[in-house]
């Protein structure tokens, strides 16, 4: 006897479609589980048994064969746990049979017969959707990020009998329902504020910029100065997470299993900020059961490299083409995956081993030779991907001590956002949203500048000994502090400040 139970499994971001047969027949008692399970598969086949015995049903000897289909397509994770009980009892006539041909199930079963919560929901329901499905049958704790998906009936179960008292119509359970854009408007605050951080304007404006224009940005600066105090409110200067991404930021963290529990989706921009220890894979994705890595979790948001040099050289080599293609493809045996993780890359360092090379505070006790040593850590194509840098200093004891509320996070992001509209319109037809994403060739059509501009940057070239590869970088910071002042046209002070955010090369990277 047949029956076919539909489920869902994972390719990279998106979900796909698995029917989960069982065959249950008179034959010699044996059971097995076929069509490129992977091992976290095969171990269902003793789990389920015993939560079926342990929800109060006899498990027949039979010979029972598991196919799940389409064979030729890797599947993984534990979600097949249900729909397998399920296929098991409607051939062992505890479940009466029915329609099925629109219903998805997904769990994972404890021994007790209990059903958990699982990776990736919001991935699988959004294809299912697309697929005709108009039933999913979820884990109790998933059902409000299975609901995001409109149009889907959602059913939260908690324990294998309770489906089965479901489907034979003896209990009703009531649909989970999410009201989406109630909770997409109500909960878009972010915890941290910029009005918290005293003084440090010329930080915090260089960060305004950084934001309005999606710069990636370094931060140098002692011990204290209020560097990671900064950076982790850079999310919240950000332009507002649109829905759409809001959803692809919650597929993400639904698949790594990182999304906050009673949190159906995510509505603030991501802040991550790996230790310079991460493994390559947890950084850009990878794994048995593949995941999204750090890149990938931070996407729509903020990458926080902090202590830049003490990150190993081939771990940041690693982040050149995600940087560059705002997506991370990952090789596995028989397939590819890829990840987007277009994110803003923040890092930030000492100026020296000690940390005090520059400062007021403190004497620096290194060697010039060894500063020269910790500065070429930070190789040359990664500072070639940073277009505004910044030293921080510590904000003076009298500064700290006054009250008076600095500007609000949501006051900058109104002048951000209104600096990205402008360069979301100019440059639609580019697939390009922001002056960071300027090619050499859009920067001579968009970022002309004036005689005057041109001397200034003549005089700053011969002073600073600036890199042609600044030169650009230059051109596209000015471009975004003219677009938050809403200007057509670049001009020289525009280009005078955009300078400035160039001022370390010639002090500590010879770039
Ligand atoms: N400008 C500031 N306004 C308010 N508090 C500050 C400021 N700068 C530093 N602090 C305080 O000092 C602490 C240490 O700063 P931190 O950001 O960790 O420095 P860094 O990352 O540069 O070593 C912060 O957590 C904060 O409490
Ligand atoms: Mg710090
Ligand atoms: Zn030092």
């Amino acid at each position: 006897m047949l029956s076919i139970i539909k489920s869902m499994s994972l390719q990279g971001l998106e979900g796909f479609l698995v029917d989960v047969e069982v065959d249950v027949s008179a034959g010699i008692p044996n059971w097995d589980i076929v069509g490129l399970p992977d091992i976290s598969i095969k171990e269902a086949k003793e789990r389920v048994k015993i939560a079926i015995k342990n929800s109060g049903y006899e498990f027949k000897s039979r010979k029972i064969v598991v196919n799940l289909a389409p064979a030729n397509t890797k599947k993984e994770g534990p979600q097949f746990d249900l729909p397998i009980a399920i296929g098991i009892l409607v051939a062992f006539e505890e479940i009466k049979r029915q329609d099925f041909s629109k219903t998805i199930f997904l769990g994972e079963l404890s021994l007790e017969g209990q059903i958990k919560p699982i990776n990736g929901i919001l991935p699988m329901c959004i294809e299912a959707k697309k697929l005709g499905i108009k039933n999913v049958i979820v884990p109790k704790e998933n059902a409000e990020e299975a609901a995001i998906v409109e149009d889907i009936e959602v059913i939260g179960v908690e324990e294998l009998k309770e489906v089965v008292y479901y489907l034979n119509d003896e209990i009703y359970i009531k649909p989970t329902y999410v009201n989406i854009e109630e909770l997409f408007m109500n909960t878009k605050e972010y915890q941290l504020d910029f009005s918290e951080v005293k003084g440090q304007e010329n930080i915090k404006r260089a960060l305004e910029i950084a934001a309005a224009g999606g710069h990636n940005c370094l931060l140098v600066g002692s011990p204290g100065a209020g560097k990671t105090m900064m950076v982790r409110r850079i999310p919240s200067i950000l332009p507002d997470l649109s829905f759409e991404e809001a959803l692809e930021v919650t597929k993400i963290h639904s698949i790594a299993g990182t999304l906050p529990q009673n949190v159906p989706i995510i509505t603030t921009r991501p802040y991550r900020s790996p230790h310079h220890t991460v493994s390559i894979s947890s950084l850009v994705g990878g794994g048995r059961i593949p995941k999204p890595g750090e890149i990938s979790l931070a996407h729509n948001g903020v990458l926080f490299l902090d202590e830049l040099p003490e990150f190993n050289k081939n771990t940041l080599e690693v982040l050149r083409g995600p940087l560059e293609d705002k997506k991370v493809t990952i090789s596995r045996v028989n397939a590819a995956l890829t990840y987007p993780c277009d994110f803003m890359l923040v890092a930030s360092m000492n100026p020296c081993p000690c940390g005090f090379y520059g400062s007021k505070e403190k004497e620096c006790t290194c060697t010039q030779e060894a500063i020269n040593k910790y500065m070429n850590k930070i190789s040359g194509p990664l500072l070639d991907r940073i277009d505004i840098q910044v030293e921080v200093m510590p904000v003076k004891y009298q500064k700290l001590k006054e009250d008076g509320q600095a500007e609000t996070s949501k006051n900058i992001r109104e002048r951000v956002n209104k600096a990205r509209k402008i360069q979301i319109e100019r440059y639609g037809n580019y697939g390009i949203y922001s002056n960071s994403q300027l090619t050499p060739k859009l920067i001579d059509i968009y970022c002309k500048i004036d005689s005057k501009s041109s001397k200034l940057l003549q005089i700053a070239f011969e002073n600073l000994h600036l890199s042609a590869r600044a030169y650009n970088r230059i051109l596209k910071v000015a471009r975004t502090i003219a677009d938050l002042e809403q200007k057509e046209n670049i001009e020289a002070k525009h280009i005078a400040e955009a300078i400035q955010y160039r001022s370390l090369d010639k002090k500590y990277f010879n770039n």
